[in-house]
């Protein structure tokens, strides 16, 4: 099994330049569908979860060109409205598919869609509102089967801004008939990164970053080049590393507005943070304070995606420090690995509460989830001696050349069976 050995204890120093955005891609790349012509896009980040969409895309029918950062989707001839079992169980954002799909061909077929094991992640409100728009919606034996003679843009409210089903609503309704209200949206900067493409291919929404978005159905959608925002978790993860190895590291290729929430928390560790136009120098602290409390929430708050780095970087803080997880209710999985070696945290329900110890021992420790992932990096980084993490695969998925860029940063990491 593919692992990460890293010899801890090295200072982060240098600088690194963050990808692009992996949940803006996604749908992005979702979307190409929609215009029947090509899609080009720039900065997509060298990832698993790409590789999983492009197959995708492919089975469907489109072809796909891809040369570095960049891809271009020829999205011409869609001709299987089918998304096999084996895809759509790889990665969670798959669903995001199934709306551009119907958007394009009026139906879909697919299985319940896989991803982290973070929780049951179900998508009853995708396809609450699939039916709102229209859509019949059959489940039988894990199978869903979506078809639709016309879809009805009409007004909705989301139980919960999700930000799957605000992506699926906004990709299913620019090509429907009249109007479509999206009350209660996510306002995750990538729905605004997904607004701007649609808009450039000639689509008609608007309010995408506030929680109303407003869709007008168009007849048809034109090609288009696009560039891909900055992953803002990526580079919240770097900045964790930054002050859990007491380094001093420069970002670039970042949108400091998109990580206030993440930059406001690390300062609270005594961090010193100094912000340019588009990138951010860190200068850790030779003592990391503890933070009394995170909470992760919906955007603009604290993201559920940096939940477990920050964990991991406090684990080494001074005093005590609270998390607690809103979002999903199983995202503490990496934590035992953590307390393998020799961190003190004590999990009650959705949340951690973290004793800073004077340092991490390395160990052979597992990855099961994405981020959880890039907590374990992070305490390989900080721990004394040599950690062996497998199940990197997980990591993959969402950070391209995260040895790479580690070891450009200094670190001592290589990959090992
Ligand atoms: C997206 C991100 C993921 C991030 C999450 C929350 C992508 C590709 N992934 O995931 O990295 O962690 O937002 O910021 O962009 N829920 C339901 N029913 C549904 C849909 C969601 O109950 O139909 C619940 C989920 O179980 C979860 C919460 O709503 O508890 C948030 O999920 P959602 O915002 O939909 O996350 P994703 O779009 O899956």
């Amino acid at each position: 099994m593919e692992s990460y050995i890293i010899n801890g204890g090295n200072k982060l120093e240098g600088r690194v330049n963050i990808s692009g955005s992996k949940n803006a891609t996604l749908p992005i790349m979702a979307a190409s569908i929609l215009n029947e012509g090509t899609t080009t896009l720039y900065n997509v980040p060298d990832i698993y979860d790409v590789k999983i969409m492009i197959n995708i895309l492919e089975n469907v029918g489109c072809k796909i060109y891809r040369n570095r950062d960049k891809v271009v989707i020829d999205s011409r001839n869609v001709s299987d409205t089918v998304i096999p079992d084996v895809l759509m169980r790889q990665m969670r954002s798959s669903v995001m598919l199934v709306g551009a799909v119907i958007g394009r061909k009026r139906q879909c077929n697919f299985s319940y869609p896989g991803g982290c094991e973070i929780g049951a992640r179900p998508i009853d409100l995708h396809m609450r509102a699939f039916r709102k728009l229209n859509v019949n919606v059959r489940e039988n034996s894990g199978y869903i089967y979506c078809d639709t003679d016309c879809i009805k843009n009409t007004e909705l409210n989301l139980d919960f801004p999700s930000v799957g089903a605000t992506e699926n609503v906004m990709l299913l309704s620019v090509l429907g008939e009249g109007n479509t209200t999206i009350k209660n949206a996510a306002r995750e900067p990538e729905i605004i990164d997904l607004q701007n493409i649609l808009n450039k291919m000639g689509a008609k929404v608007q309010g995408a970053g506030s929680n109303i978005i407003y869709i007008e159905g168009v007849k048809k959608l034109k090609d288009v080049t696009y560039t891909i925002m900055p992953d803002r978790i990526e580079a919240g993860t770097y900045l964790c590393m930054g002050v859990a190895t007491k380094g001093h590291i420069i970002l670039d290729n970042v949108n400091v507005e998109h990580i206030s929430s993440i930059l406001s928390k690390l300062e609270e560790t005594k961090a010193r943070i100094i912000i340019r136009k588009n990138s951010i120098e860190l200068i850790g602290n030779s003592k990391i304070m503890g933070i009394d409390t995170i909470k992760t929430m919906p955007y603009p708050g604290f993201p559920t995606d940096m939940q477990s780095q920050f964990v991991s970087m406090l684990t080494i803080s001074k005093g005590t420090s609270i998390v607690t997880e809103n979002i999903f209710e199983n995202r503490f999985k990496y934590v035992s690995e953590l307390i393998r070696m020799g961190a003190k945290i004590n999990v009650e329900g959705r949340t951690a509460i973290i004793k800073g110890v004077k340092n991490l021992e390395g160990a052979l420790i597992e990855a099961h989830d994405l981020r959880g992932g890039a907590a374990l990096v992070i305490a390989g980084l900080i721990a004394n001696g040599q950690t062996k993490l497998i199940g990197i695969k997980h990591i993959q998925r969402g950070y391209e050349d995260i040895d790479k860029k580690l070891l450009l940063l200094g670190a001592k990491i290589k990959k090992g069976e």
